[in-house]
């Protein structure tokens, strides 16, 4: 057998392997670019976008916990025009699929930012990061809400030919419904996970530690609970799912292929060793040919076939009582 094949494709995107970065973990690749060649990677997502520039929450930013970290970062970036005049023609050099994931806090600055973007070379996809507030819900993230997600989503479609990942929140009663929402409004592909609500109490200072209080999780505490999401977002829609969440070596992607991720993102990983995705990849090759295993798309969902009766996929497994 000759060397298997990691290629995967997520829309009209062709990666020549299933591990892409996390939104905020790897800032415009500037950085990480100085370490490695990024051309290396399945794809770049980069730092959430806005129409105007943030300059983001005051400080502490980052809290580190058992397992992972909790963030507060505000969407701190340079703003469209800044990232269309500085960021895209270097990332449109570096031979990698670039996806421009984006912020707005109304359907029209998502439309905006999404049509602004079609002409500009080099950024194959957009992600929508869907946990965003939405000032015209009454600052409740448009995740919160099946309908306003298929809303954002089918402005956005009709806004843009480029393909169009919706990231989902994990911080929701139905992550399915959610998923189904984007499906239903267009999306291309859905990522899954976003960072889980938490929050740390400074005990000198007893108050919370960070000045909005709560702040998301990321890292391999979440792992299991993002792997979980994903089973159940795979079994809801046809779409591809990317899974994301704790992915820091090569068996925690191959866990996230099993349970029906067609590809993966690398957050929190990148901040424990700047070359995780390229570890990653390796690993994953070296798993299917010690298997004979063809394809990486081989394995995507077979955890999911292996239940036996599951043909709910997610309902069946969740039928069951954990206690
Ligand atoms: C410091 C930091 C900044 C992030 N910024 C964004 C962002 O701008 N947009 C977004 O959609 N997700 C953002 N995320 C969420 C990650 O892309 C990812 O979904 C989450 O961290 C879970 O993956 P992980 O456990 O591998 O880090 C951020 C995460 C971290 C840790």
């Amino acid at each position: 057998m000759g060397s298997p094949d990691l290629s995967v494709s997520i829309g009209a995107i062709r990666m020549k392997n299933p591990v892409m970065t996390a939104s905020g973990t790897f800032g415009f690749g500037r950085e990480y670019g100085r370490i490695f060649d990024i051309s290396a990677l399945g794809a770049v997502v980069t730092k959430g976008v806005t129409l105007e520039p943030r300059a983001g929450n005051p400080p502490p930013r980052l809290w580190e916990v058992p397992c992972g970290i909790l963030n507060s970062i505000g969407l701190q970036n340079p703003g469209l025009e800044a990232f269309i005049r500085d960021e895209a023609p270097r990332l449109a050099g570096c031979g990698v699929p670039v996806i421009a994931n984006i912020s707005g806090d109304t359907t029209a600055e998502f439309c905006e930012i999404a049509s602004r973007l079609e002409e500009v070379p080099g950024v194959e996809g957009l992600e929508i990061n869907v946990s965003c507030p939405n000032i015209h819900a009454g600052g409740q993230p448009f995740a919160s809400d099946p309908e306003s997600v298929y809303r954002v989503t089918s402005s956005v479609r009709r806004a843009t030919p480029k393909t169009l990942i919706v990231k989902l929140s994990p911080n929701v009663a139905n992550i399915a419904a959610t998923a189904r929402a984007a499906e239903m409004g267009g999306a291309d592909a859905v990522s899954c996970v976003n960072t889980y609500l938490g929050m740390a109490t400074d005990t000198v200072r007893m108050r919370p530690v960070f000045p909005r209080v709560f702040a998301g999780l990321s890292g391999p505490a979440i792992k299991p609970l993002a792997l979980r999401a994903v089973w159940e977002v795979a079994a809801a829609v046809g779409i591809p799912v990317v899974g994301i969440g704790g992915i820091c070596s090569a068996r925690d992607a191959v866990e996230f292929f099993l349970a029906g991720a067609r590809a993966v993102a690398v957050g929190t990983g990148n901040f424990i060793s700047p070359t995780a995705c390229l570890e990653i990849v390796a690993g994953i090759r070296s798993y299917l040919e010690e298997r004979g295993i063809r394809a990486v798309a081989d394995l995507v969902g077979r955890a999911q076939g292996a239940v036996s009766g599951n043909a709910g996929g997610a309902g069946q497994a969740r039928s069951g009582c954990t206690q």
